[in-house]
């Protein structure tokens, strides 16, 4: 067999787990093969995006004694043997059934197959002007002729179809996406779009909350049809923002250099379990979150010591933009004037993105 037709080799036997990933695997369009006996094993441990290991194979598995290898993913539904073999075999965890509708986002980014970024957008503090950057950032990336979607996922930030202006256009949003589980195809057609950027928007006649799984799909969606994701975190504490933190690749935080604006900012971080690693508490997602801060703040709070107080790097400054409020009353793009300081902070933020 030609190594390079396989994405995923499955060490499963005949069941539910052997299923779940070959339908899995199929969905997205990677080549799984299944096997159980060494020399199969062994020609292609190191040649796949990912190995994925049914529990009850996991010792064997460990027996062989394969060289360590990235991308093992153990699958079960016993906590116990997952928490036996998951550190003999470096694997990640897929506890099931919950875990089954990550099972996709793990193959797709094994496989290499998208690259896409997603950068979560936060806000330190309430109305520091989080879904502004986030726009502006998802538009700057559009400037650059890529394909951008920018995903709200604030259910009570208002709707960022309205701070885009494209409120009244037809198309799809959270409404219509909710009950979106496991694969969802390219929806490219079906959602808003102004100025190169597909707008996912929260409907504000709807009250319900955002659950992960449909989130969870649309953000693996986009990412195979966008080159570039922004997802607008919002600050309510719902599974879906908590999804899209653990999700995305980057994350920028908006922070208003005041006390209370650090006090917000460092509760955030806390919240979302993105806290460095030099806290007390061990971060579960180990992604730096790099900080904008907003305005010229107080005397005393410049770049280095909010830095260093959050315990995270500080990417850039955001001057207030008076033509950005002014774009926005207008129902214009809130892009600020072609050469203001909004716009060129944005432009350089999507250029860090992009580049990685
Ligand atoms: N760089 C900027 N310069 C000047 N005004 C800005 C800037 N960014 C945002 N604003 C203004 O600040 C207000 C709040 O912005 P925005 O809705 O983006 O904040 P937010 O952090 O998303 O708020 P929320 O906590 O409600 O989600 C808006 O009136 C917006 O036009
Ligand atoms: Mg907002």
């Amino acid at each position: 067999m030609k190594s390079d037709t396989c994405d995923v080799l499955v060490i499963a036997g005949v069941g539910e787990i052997q299923e779940l990933v070959l339908a899995t695997a199929a969905a997205l369009d990677l080549v799984a093969v299944v096997a159980v006996d060494l020399d199969v094993v062994a020609k292609l441990w190191n040649q796949v995006g990912t190995v994925c290991v049914a529990e009850d194979f996991a010792a064997l598995t460990a027996a062989w004694a394969l060289p360590r290898r990235g991308g093992v993913v153990l699958l079960g539904g016993s906590e116990v043997l997952l928490a036996k073999w998951s550190a003999p075999l470096d694997a990640k965890v897929i506890p099931l059934p919950a875990g089954a509708l990550w099972l996709g986002s793990i193959l797709d980014e094994s496989a290499g197959k998208t690259g896409t970024p997603v950068l979560a957008v936060l806000g330190g503090s309430g109305g520091v002007g989080a879904s502004t950057l986030a726009a502006g950032v998802a538009l700057a990336a559009a400037k650059t002729g890529r394909q951008v979607a920018l995903v709200d996922v604030d259910v009570v930030g208002g709707g960022i179809d309205l701070l885009l202006g494209v409120e009244h256009e037809e198309g799809w949003r959270w409404p219509s996406l909710a009950s979106a589980e496991g694969y969802v195809g390219d929806l490219c057609e079906y959602l808003p779009k102004i100025a190169g950027v597909s707008v996912v928007s929260m409907a504000r006649n709807s009250a319900e909350d955002l659950a992960s799984e449909p989130l969870t799909a649309i953000l693996h969606s986009l990412r195979r049809s966008h080159e570039v994701v922004v997802v607008d975190v919002g600050r309510s504490l719902s599974s879906a923002c908590r999804e899209a933190v653990r999700l995305a690749t980057d994350h920028l935080m908006l922070v208003s250099p005041s006390i209370r604006g650090i006090a917000g900012a460092r509760q955030v971080l806390r919240t979302f379990q993105l806290e460095s690693a030099t806290e007390t508490t061990p971060s579960l997602n180990p992604a730096v979150v790099h900080l904008v801060l907003r305005g010229k703040g107080a005397a005393g709070f410049g770049a280095t010591t909010l830095g260093e107080t959050l315990g995270c790097p500080v990417i850039a400054r955001l001057e207030d933009d008076p033509t950005v409020v002014a774009a926005a009353a207008r129902g214009d793009l809130p892009w600020g004037r072609p050469r203001g300081g909004f716009r060129k902070t944005c432009s350089r933020l999507a250029s860090a993105l992009i580049e990685g």
